[in-house]
């Protein structure tokens, strides 16, 4: 994938917006969300309705007047379940710059569910820069550290290896979750 600069947005007051568990409901939305944040992979709509239904706990929806402004899927690892893998953050063009990507992340860490996390992992892209901005703004506000190794190479993805860059791994934490609580509000 080519590496396109994309602008910082303008900083904004939060948007004022509900987050919550998304409901099967939701599914649909969520697709057609994630197909219009490039360069997120789109997954099937059969996906999301297992997200929305059996990971809702770790996977939330931001919403302003009845529509979704933002996603965000994760889980606890199978084998680490101190661990929370943040797979996608999606938020409408339009609410960018606003906090919605860092509410969603603070939103799932904030959860009972994700009381025993002491860590979050995620991969980035080399040219997302918006999205490495995001995580390490979280990391700042809870004052963890934000490693950064390699994870998935081009290969890793076979036939399509060649249009699919690489991912890098970062690993944030150790996380208090009795700390920053009040970063919910930004
Ligand atoms: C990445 C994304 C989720 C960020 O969501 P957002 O709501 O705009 O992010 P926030 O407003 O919470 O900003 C978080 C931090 O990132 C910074 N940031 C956001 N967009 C940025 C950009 N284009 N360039 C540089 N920094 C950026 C913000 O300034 C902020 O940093 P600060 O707290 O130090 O001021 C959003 O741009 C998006 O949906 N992109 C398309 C899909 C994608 O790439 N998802 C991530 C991969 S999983």
């Amino acid at each position: 994938m080519a590496s396109h600069p994309v602008p910082r947005p303008t900083r904004q007051t939060s948007i004022e917006a509900l987050y919550r568990r998304p409901r099967v409901a939701d599914a649909a939305s969520v697709h057609a969300l994630v197909e219009s944040c490039k360069p997120l992979d789109l997954n099937s709509p059969y996906a999301y309705l297992l997200l929305c239904s059996h990971f809702y706990e770790t996977c939330a929806v931001g919403e302003a007047s009845g529509s979704l402004l933002g996603f965000i899927s994760g889980y606890l690892k199978p084998d680490d379940r101190s661990v929370l893998f943040v797979w996608q953050v999606a938020v409408s063009r339009q609410a960018r710059g606003q906090g919605v990507g860092t509410r969603l992340l603070h939103e799932l860490l904030n959860r009972p569910a994700c009381s025993g996390v002491s860590f979050l992992e995620t991969t980035v892209t080399p040219s997302n820069a918006p999205s490495r901005a995001m995580f390490r703004s979280f990391a700042r506000a809870r004052h963890a550290d934000c490693i950064e190794t390699a994870l998935f190479q081009r290969e890793d993805f076979g036939d399509n290896g060649h249009e699919h860059e690489e991912e890098q791994l970062l690993r944030i934490g150790p996380l208090n979750n009795t700390r920053n609580r009040g970063e919910v509000n930004r």
